[in-house]
């Protein structure tokens, strides 16, 4: 059906085009889930706040001094800011080294595996973050809807509305869930957010090269009106 095409459509064009990201190299290569799990959810802080190319020498200089939670709970929080010098936001690292130390000294060293959990147990990780980690590190079956991706979606199905009211936002979450690709849930995610990045972009999205054009209600409005326009000419 639909949905089955839109996945399929989209998860061939992030194949084909998706960026090489540290973090994505590592969530796929690396064996060891706690590991996998630390290493996504640094990623997702660096990038709460920050661009894609600005957290690429960050994230490989932090897991290079703290490969594993262990490591970095043992960090000093002047380290810590030490490192993230330039990123911004600084209590993004604080919390990271918040979460690292109760992870070792409550959790045993074993980051948490579930989206409930990751959210109950991390300071700094909310729905968006518990969500993404959650899928990408660990195949949880989520949507993870962030603001490229509320683009996306507004987009996609013709929400005009205020995407911040509570009614859209929660809309947005279960359309999210319903289009998640249940084999390739972190993919898919990432996929979508690659989307807004590069072909449905804020100011003249590139609609020509959209890999789930057809499926797109706004494209398909303007569109239609144009051909209805040039007609009358
Ligand atoms: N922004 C937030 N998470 C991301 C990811 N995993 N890849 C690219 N951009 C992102």
């Amino acid at each position: 059906d639909a949905v089955v095409g839109f996945r399929a459509q989209l998860l061939k064009w992030y194949d084909k085009e998706k960026r090489e990201l540290p973090w994505r190299t590592l969530a796929i290569s690396e064996s060891d889930v706690n590991i996998r799990t630390y290493a996504v959810w640094v990623s997702e802080i660096m990038l709460q706040q920050t661009q894609v190319a600005t957290v690429i020498d960050y994230y490989n200089k932090w897991m290079k001094k703290w490969p594993t939670v262990q490591k970095l709970a043992a960090a000093t929080l002047e380290e810590v800011n030490q490192m993230w010098a330039g990123l911004g936001y600084y209590s993004r690292g604080k919390r990271l080294h918040e979460g690292a130390q109760k992870v070792v000294s409550e959790l045993k060293g074993r980051m948490p595996q579930t989206v409930d959990s990751l959210l109950k147990e991390l300071p700094g990780v909310g729905r968006y973050t518990a969500a993404a980690v959650g899928s990408i590190a660990l195949g949880q079956v989520t949507g993870a809807v962030d603001g490229n991706v509320i683009r996306v979606l507004c987009r996609i199905k013709a929400i005009g509305a205020d995407s911040t009211s509570h009614a859209v936002t929660e809309a947005l979450w279960s359309l999210a869930n319903m289009l998640v690709d249940p084999e390739r849930p972190g993919d898919f995610n990432q996929a979508m957010m690659e989307l807004g990045a590069q072909v449905c972009t804020p100011k003249a999205p590139l609609c020509s090269r959209c890999p789930v054009q057809s499926h797109c209600h706004s494209y398909h409005k303007v569109h239609v009106r144009q051909e209805q326009i040039s007609k009358k000419l």
